[in-house]
């Protein structure tokens, strides 16, 4: 009983890793369907409201009309997250003008500790062009589900925690729709590429 409540529990997680790994290598086309896990890459992304770093609110419709890369994790991070914030803060700079037809999102999974005030001054050590995202618990864990992500707190020694979660840097169209990721073992001129293709889409695609 108590086994077949954790496969439930733990398959949209396994249902989302398929499906971003599939968008990954490019086995799946935005709009595609995958026939098992009930959901498609279409259903990655859509409404949410958050504040930034600067304090302001940022919702789903302030980030339309430019493609936008989005990434989860918090700043206590000790490793993956720096290192994906510096990696994308040299992709922007390496992206030249068209950085500029990019928004770069880091969203926390840990709004307890990463205040506005925090995110903020996090964030001076990346590009002064990354928007930090943080919100109240409930915006935080209804954010994470929409774009199937993954997040749990993990105490750590001490009353410390720390936080496992989705890695996978999400590239958004300029609709708010999926259309492919960053995966952190690929090379850094493969997510060069993959972003200007992103930037330069003609249309609405
Ligand atoms: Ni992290």
């Amino acid at each position: 009983m108590l086994r077949a409540l954790r496969y439930i529990l733990w398959a949209p997680v396994g249902a989302a890793a398929i499906v971003l790994f599939a968008v990954s290598v490019g086995l799946l086309k935005p709009g595609s369907r995958i026939p098992q896990p009930g959901f498609s890459v279409a259903d990655i992304g859509g409404p949410f409201q958050l504040t930034s770093h600067k304090g302001e609110l940022v919702s789903d419709a302030d980030l339309k009309g430019k493609p936008f890369a989005l990434f989860f994790g918090f700043t206590h991070c000790p490793d993956v997250c720096p290192t994906t914030l510096w990696e994308l803060s040299e992709l922007m700079k390496a992206l030249g003008p068209d950085a500029e037809k990019l928004t770069v999102v880091f969203v926390t999974v840990d709004p307890e500790r990463d205040t506005v005030d925090v995110l903020s001054n996090y964030l001076t050590s990346f590009d002064p062009r990354l928007v930090g995202l943080t919100g109240t618990p409930e915006q935080t864990e209804s954010m994470i589900k929409l774009f199937r992500a993954y997040s749990k707190k993990v105490p750590t020694a001490g009353d410390g925690y720390t936080m496992d979660h989705t890695a996978t840097v999400y590239l958004m169209n300029r609709e708010g729709k999926l259309a492919g990721t960053l995966d952190r073992h690929e090379q850094a001129s493969i997510h060069l590429e993959k972003l200007r293709r992103l930037v330069n889409r003609p249309g609405t695609s």
